[in-house]
C-alpha cells in the first residue's frame, strides 16, 4: 500500500477513512512527493494553501482522483488549524480557500467536484457549531479519499475481465496507485489481474514531457512485481506493428457525457495507432471524472504548462534559447477511438451516453 494521498493526525496516525478517535484539532494532508521518484520515496506533509496550491500545481500530487482526494483532505487541514466565531465564518473562510486550491490545475475534473462536494456538506451543515463543521469536512474528504479506493478496486475488478495471461498491455502517463487513493484507474485492472496469477507484459509510454509513464508506472508497477518495459513515447507505433500490443488501457482526467475523454498529451495519438493497428483501446475512470455538464469534450479546458518543461526538463537544457514552445498537458481522445471505457459500475461500450 503506497498512500499516495493521506491524513496524518495530531497524535501521529495516518488515516485513509475517518474515525470518530480524530475529533481533536489540527492534522495534516500528507502526500507522496511524486517529483522525486523514482529517486526518492519521501512523504510531505502540509496544512497551508499555498503549500497546498503549490503541490498540486507543481505535481508533487498529481493524477485527477489524486488531485481530488489531496485538494479535499488539504481543505480539511486549512480549516482545522483555525478558530473560527461562528460557523458562518468557518465557511466563508473555506470558500475562500476552496476557491484558491481550484486555480491550481484546470483540466482534471475530480478537483471542482471534490471541493464543490466538501463545501455543500459544510454549508448544508451551516447550524452546527465551528468544532462540529471542521469534524464534517474532515469526515467529507476522508470519505472522499475511501470511496476512490472502492472505486479504483472495482474498475479494477471489471478491467480484469479483459486480461489473458500472456497479454502485452500498452499505457500512457500514470493513471496507477499514485494517481488515485490506491490501486489506479487503468493500472488496477493490471493489479488484480496480478493478485490473481494472471501474468501480463506491461509496456509504459515514458511520456513527454516530464515522464509520468517512465518515472512513476513503471516504478508503481516494478514495486508490485509487474513485468514492465518503459518506451519512448514515439516507439508505440513500431512496438504495435511488432504484435506487442494486445489492448491499451489509459486514465482520464475528464470525461464529458458523449465519452470524449480528456487525458495525457499523447493519449490521442496512441488511440489514432491503436485504431490503425486494430487495437482495442480503453479508458478507465470513476464517476467523479465524468463532467456531465459537458456534452462534448471539445469544451474541456486543457492546461498549458511552463516552457521550461520542454526545454529544461530535468537540469539540462535541451533545445535552443530564443525559439518558441508550446506546452499543452492533455488532450481529447475523441469516442469513435474508443473501444471501452470501464467504470466501477461496468464496462461500457459506444455508443456512449453517460446524461
Ligand atoms: O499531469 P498529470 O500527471 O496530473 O496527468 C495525469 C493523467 O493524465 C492521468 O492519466 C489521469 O489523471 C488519470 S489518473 C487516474
Amino acid at each position: 500500500m503506497l498512500n499516495p494521498v493521506s491524513w496524518k493526525s495530531n497524535d501521529g496516525k495516518i488515516v485513509r477513512c475517518y474515525s470518530h478517535k480524530l475529533d481533536n484539532q489540527g492534522g495534516r494532508l500528507r502526500l507522496i512527493e511524486q517529483t522525486l521518484l523514482p529517486e526518492k520515496l519521501k512523504y510531505v506533509e502540509l496544512d497551508d494553501t499555498e503549500s497546498i496550491f503549490d503541490a498540486i500545481k507543481r505535481l508533487v500530487v498529481r493524477g485527477a482522483p489524486a488531485i481530488g482526494c489531496a485538494a479535499a483532505i488539504g481543505l480539511a487541514a486549512i480549516v482545522r488549524k483555525e478558530s473560527f466565531s461562528n460557523s458562518t465564518e468557518l465557511v466563508n473562510f473555506a470558500q475562500e480557500n476552496a476557491n484558491r486550491l481550484a486555480e491550481s490545475r484546470p483540466t482534471a475534473v475530480n478537483l471542482f467536484w471534490a471541493l464543490d462536494l466538501c463545501m455543500r456538506e459544510i454549508k448544508e451543515n451551516i447550524n452546527a457549531a465551528p468544532d462540529d463543521l471542521q469534524n464534517i469536512l474532515l469526515k467529507t474528504a476522508l470519505d472522499i479519499l475511501e470511496e476512490d479506493i472502492q472505486m479504483c478496486r472495482s474498475i479494477g475488478m471489471h478491467g480484469k475481465e479483459l486480461l489473458k495471461d500472456g497479454m502485452g498491455i500498452l499505457t500512457h502517463c500514470n493513471a496507477g496507485a499514485l494517481a488515485t487513493g490506491d490501486y489506479g484507474t487503468a493500472l488496477s485492472p493490471m493489479y488484480v489481474a496480478h493478485e490473481a496469477g494472471i501474468e501480463l507484459k506491461i509496456y509504459a509510454d515514458e511520456t513527454r514531457p516530464l515522464l509520468q509513464g517512465s518515472r512513476l508506472s513503471a516504478w508503481e508497477l516494478n514495486q508490485a512485481g509487474i513485468d514492465v518495459t518503459v518506451i519512448c513515447d514515439n516507439m508505440a507505433a513500431q512496438v504495435m506493428k511488432e504484435g506487442k500490443i494486445d489492448l491499451v488501457i489509459v486514465g482520464s482526467d475528464r470525461l464529458s457525457a458523449n465519452g470524449d475523454a480528456a487525458n495525457k498529451i499523447g493519449t490521442y495519438g496512441v488511440a489514432i495507432l491503436a485504431k490503425y493497428h486494430n487495437i482495442p483501446f480503453y479508458v478507465a475512470a470513476p464517476y467523479s471524472t465524468f463532467d456531465l455538464s459537458l456534452d462534448s469534450g471539445d469544451k474541456i479546458p486543457i492546461e498549458q504548462r511552463d516552457p521550461e518543461e520542454i526545454a529544461n526538463a530535468f537540469g539540462r537544457r535541451t533545445a535552443p534559447k530564443g525559439i518558441n514552445f508550446y506546452n499543452p498537458a492533455f488532450d481529447v481522445t475523441p469516442n469513435e477511438l474508443i473501444t471501452g471505457i470501464i467504470t466501477e459500475k461496468g464496462i461500457f461500450h459506444p455508443p456512449f451516453s453517460f446524461k
